[in-house]
C-alpha cells in the first residue's frame, strides 16, 4: 500500500499547518474588520446545484458519485452556489446587506500543477443585497487588505478588475454579438492571457463559425489590455466608481483596469476581478465579482450579490518563495523534569497547575535520567525547565531553569501554580 495521500491531497504535517494557521488567522481577522459574519454548509450537495449554474468548466472537474440513496451527489467545488441556496431559504428574515464569509475546503478533478490541487481552503466573502458599486469596492478592498495584511505590497500583488456589462456592451454595438451567443464569447474571452489559440477557436465555435466576426472579437481580445477608451463608456460607470471608491480607501496603488479579465464561472454579471502575483507566475490568487442572477434562479429570490474566493495553494505559494519553507512554533513553554521515581506525583500535580495557567507543559512519559529529560525540554524548544527533586519537595519548592541563559532559581511551588512569571 502507498503511504502518500491521493494525487493532488495534501497531508499537512504541523509545519504546513502553522502556514495554514498564519493565512486563516489573516483572513479571520480582515473579515472581522470588514463586518463579516462566518457561515458554513454542507461538504456534498446535489449535483444539479453545479450543473445548473456553475459553468462546465467546474462541472467537468467534479468528484461526483451516487449515494447509497440512489442521489446523485457531488464535493463542492465551490461555495457560491451552497450560499446561494442558503440565502434563499431566509432571505425575507435577514438584514440587508447580508455580509458573509466562510472558508470552505473544496474539491476540484484539475491537473495538479504548482498552485492547482485537487482540495484547497478558500475564503468566501460574500455581499448580498446591495446592487451599487461600493459594494464591489468592499469587497476588493477586503481582498486586497488580506494580502497587505500578509506583507504584500503593489509591488508584488494586484488587482485586475473589470466589468462584463462593458464587453457586452461592446460586444453587442460593435459585432452585434446576442445574448445567447455572449455567453461562449466571454467564455472564449477568458481563455486569452492562457492560449490565444483556445480562445479563437471558442469565440468561433460561440457565434456559429462566423470566422469574420471571431477575427473581429479576436482582435478586439489583443487590444483589451488597454482600457483608456472602454473606461469611458457609458456601461462603464459602475466599474469607474468602484475604482474611485478603493482610490478613496487608499488602496489605488494595488488596482489595474483590465478587461481581460472575464473571469470563468457562468453566473457573473458585472464587476469582475482577479488578484495576482506581479510576477503572473502562478494561477490567480483569488477571483470573484458580481453575480445578481444567481440567486434568482436558484432560490427564485431577486437579490443582487457580489463576492470572492481566495484560495489556501497560491497563497501559501507567495509566502513559501518569499520567507522559505514554514516552521511550526513549539506549543511546549514548560518542561517539568524529576530527579528521582519519587517525585512524580508533585511533578504531576506541578504540571497540570501549570496548564491550568493556561502555560503548555510537557514532561517525561516514562522513567528518564534528569540529563535525558533536559534534552527533550531543549529540543521541545521549552524556555524553562522545572526541576523537583527530594530537597525542593521537603521544601515545597522547585528549580525554574531558564534553558537559553542556564541560570537556575528556587520558586515556591504556590507562585508557580500562582503568577510566577517565566
Ligand atoms: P474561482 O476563480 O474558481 O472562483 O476560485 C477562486 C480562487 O480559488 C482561485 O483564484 C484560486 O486561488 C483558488 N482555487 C480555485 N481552484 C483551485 C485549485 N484547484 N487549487 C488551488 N486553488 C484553487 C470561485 O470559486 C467563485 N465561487 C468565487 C466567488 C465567490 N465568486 C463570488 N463569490
Amino acid at each position: 500500500m502507498s503511504l502518500s495521500a491521493l494525487p493532488g491531497f495534501r497531508d499537512v504535517f504541523p509545519e504546513a499547518l502553522a502556514r495554514r494557521r498564519q493565512i486563516f488567522g489573516v483572513w479571520r481577522e480582515v473579515a472581522k474588520r470588514y463586518g463579516f459574519e462566518e457561515y458554513d454548509g454542507p461538504p456534498l450537495e446535489a449535483t444539479d446545484l453545479y450543473t445548473r449554474k456553475s459553468g462546465d468548466e467546474i462541472v467537468g472537474q467534479l468528484y461526483r458519485f451516487e449515494d447509497k440513496g440512489g442521489r446523485d451527489v457531488a464535493l463542492r467545488p465551490e461555495m457560491t452556489p451552497t450560499l446561494a441556496r442558503m440565502v434563499a431559504q431566509r432571505a425575507s428574515a435577514l438584514r440587508k446587506p447580508i455580509r458573509w464569509f466562510s472558508i470552505p475546503q473544496l474539491f476540484r478533478y484539475e491537473r495538479q500543477q504548482r498552485g492547482r490541487l485537487r482540495e484547497h481552503f478558500q475564503l468566501n466573502m460574500d455581499i448580498i443585497g446591495e446592487a451599487g458599486p461600493l459594494a464591489d469596492a468592499e469587497v476588493i478592498g477586503a481582498a486586497v487588505d488580506i494580502l497587505r495584511g500578509l506583507g504584500f505590497g503593489p509591488s508584488e500583488v494586484r488587482a485586475r478588475v473589470s466589468d462584463r456589462r462593458v464587453l457586452a456592451e461592446l460586444l453587442g454595438a460593435e459585432f452585434g454579438v446576442g445574448a445567447e451567443e455572449l455567453h461562449g464569447v466571454l467564455a472564449g474571452l477568458d481563455k486569452f492571457d492562457k492560449s490565444p489559440e483556445a480562445a479563437a477557436e471558442a469565440v468561433q465555435q460561440a457565434l456559429a463559425g462566423d470566422a469574420q466576426r471571431a477575427q473581429a472579437v479576436m482582435d478586439l481580445a489583443g487590444r483589451l489590455g488597454e482600457p483608456g477608451e472602454l473606461l469611458g463608456r457609458g456601461a462603464a460607470a459602475p466599474l469607474r466608481e468602484c475604482v474611485d471608491a478603493l482610490g478613496a480607501m487608499g488602496l489605488g496603488a494595488f488596482v489595474d483596469v483590465d478587461f481581460r479579465i472575464v473571469r470563468g464561472l457562468a453566473y457573473y454579471t458585472g464587476i469582475v476581478f482577479e488578484l495576482f502575483d506581479a510576477g503572473r507566475s502562478l494561477r490567480a490568487i483569488c477571483g470573484g465579482g458580481r453575480y445578481d442572477a444567481l440567486l434568482k434562479q436558484i432560490g427564485g429570490v431577486d437579490l443582487p450579490m457580489v463576492g470572492f474566493g481566495m484560495g489556501d495553494v497560491v497563497l501559501g505559494e507567495l509566502i513559501a518563495d518569499r520567507d522559505g519553507p514554514p516552521v511550526a512554533a513549539s506549543p511546549v513553554q514548560v518542561f517539568v523534569a524529576t530527579v528521582g521515581e519519587d517525585d512524580r506525583a508533585a511533578a504531576l500535580a506541578l504540571a497540570h497547575a501549570l496548564r491550568e495557567r493556561g502555560i503548555g507543559v510537557e514532561f517525561a512519559l516514562k522513567k528518564q535520567a534528569l540529563g535525558k529529560q533536559l534534552e527533550l525540554a531543549a529540543s521541545r524548544g521549552a524556555t524553562h525547565a522545572v526541576v523537583i527533586g527530594p530537597d525542593e519537595r521537603a521544601a515545597r519548592q522547585a528549580v525554574v531553569r531558564s534553558l537559553a541563559t542556564k541560570t537556575e532559581t528556587r520558586v515556591g511551588l504556590d507562585a508557580l501554580a500562582g503568577d510566577y512569571a517565566f
